[in-house]
């Protein structure tokens, strides 16, 4: 049931383009988006709340729904949420995200929130789990089963159902024009391609994998939408190849972590030529003159301009920012993937890891 791959990660990495289209023609019907019974005209705010990588994708859709659909926008981590005592408007809308639907402490906080907002959706892998059949509506991310302990293509999938899930408040709070909308509709259909392409650097990846599978400590640093995939990036890699990694915004760096540089630490900078390039190539430039040796992943013309002095480039396809988050985690899950081979982990069954997590 590999289907020819070397382990289920692998297997799921590559499924991405495919499950993707999927959940886009499901979503995006007759140039509309698909969304049923949603409707955020009377919405004041959204909360997201989910665990582990779920969470990042909440980070995530956070900035979508603050840029593009200008709706305010909180995330927490489910086991912070529940003990804390959230103070939710009774106009707003609480999403909870997970891949399962069985992690118990977003099941908990779910039902913490109870009716104390206008309703509750879930953004799930698993129909028929516990979490979206508690919730007023449940969302399919439609990535098929997922089988690695390290959550890949429902990463993905969920950024896809946010992002859309996004789109639509900007629609229905007249923040988007017909015009806009189809543009950025036609972009989402153009991401399973961008995404072949991107699973195409493999080669180039496996290649620095056994440099980075000596290394003691990573850090992932991105600003803005890219600040979540850094922290997605780090915890991919420190789950399945157990070498310490840390994902930092990056203007935070100076107000710390970069004691942590010197010429043994790869930090890998998550930089789409987008508005916030010039400032994380700032960033990047500060740990470079303290010898850190940094993998540079952007577009060519952000190789072009910043690549100089990096250790490493990685030259992704060029895409609209607001999908950047979306194909940008291809090379962290293959970062990952490949370090842990080099350092010979056991990829689909991390130690001290399961795949639900059903006890808080
Ligand atoms: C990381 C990973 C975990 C899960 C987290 C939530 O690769 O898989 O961090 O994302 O345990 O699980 P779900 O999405 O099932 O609620």
């Amino acid at each position: 049931e590999k289907a020819g791959y070397k382990h289920f990660m692998a297997k799921e990495i590559a499924e991405q383009p495919v499950v993707l289209a999927d959940a886009l023609r499901h979503y995006i019907q007759n140039g509309r988006i698909n969304l049923p019974g949603v409707d955020f005209a009377a919405v004041d705010r959204v909360t997201l709340v989910a665990c582990g990588t779920a969470s990042y994708a909440c980070h995530v859709a956070k900035y979508w729904f603050e840029q593009i659909a200008g709706l305010p926008a909180d995330i927490d981590i489910a086991s912070e949420f529940r003990y804390r005592e959230p103070v939710l408007s009774p106009a707003s809308w609480a999403i909870f995200v997970s891949q399962s639907g069985e992690t118990a402490d977003t099941l908990a906080a779910l039902r913490h929130v109870g009716d104390k907002v206008a309703r509750t959706l879930a953004v799930v892998n698993v129909p028929t789990s516990s979490i979206a059949r508690e919730a007023n509506l449940a969302l399919p991310i439609l990535a098929g089963v997922e089988v690695g302990v390290a959550s890949t293509k429902a990463f993905t999938c969920q950024l896809t159902v946010l992002l859309l899930l996004a789109l639509k408040a900007a629609q229905d709070r007249g923040r988007l024009g017909a015009e806009d909308l189809s543009r950025r509709l036609d972009a989402l259909a153009s991401l399973p391609g961008l995404m072949n392409h991107a699973l195409g650097l493999a080669a180039a990846i496996r290649a620095m994998a056994g440099e980075l599978a000596e290394a003691q400590d990573i850090l992932f640093l991105g600003r803005g939408p890219m600040y979540p995939l850094a922290l997605e990036g780090a915890l991919k890699l420190k789950e399945i190849s157990y070498i310490h990694a840390e994902g930092y915004a990056s203007g935070e760096l100076k107000h710390g972590p970069i004691a942590l540089i010197d010429n043994r630490v790869p930090v890998i900078v998550m930089a789409p030529r987008d508005g916030l390039f010039d400032k994380t190539v700032s960033n990047m430039q500060e740990v470079m003159a303290r010898h850190g040796k940094v993998l540079l992943i952007s577009d060519l013309s952000g190789i072009d301009e910043a690549g100089a002095g990096c250790w490493e480039t990685l030259a992704m396809p060029e895409v609209p920012d607001f999908l950047a988050p979306i194909l940008y985690a291809v090379p962290a899950q293959l970062l990952a993937y490949h370090t842990a081979i080099a350092k010979g982990t056991d990829v689909d069954q991390p130690r001290n890891l399961a795949k639900s997590v059903t006890v808080e």
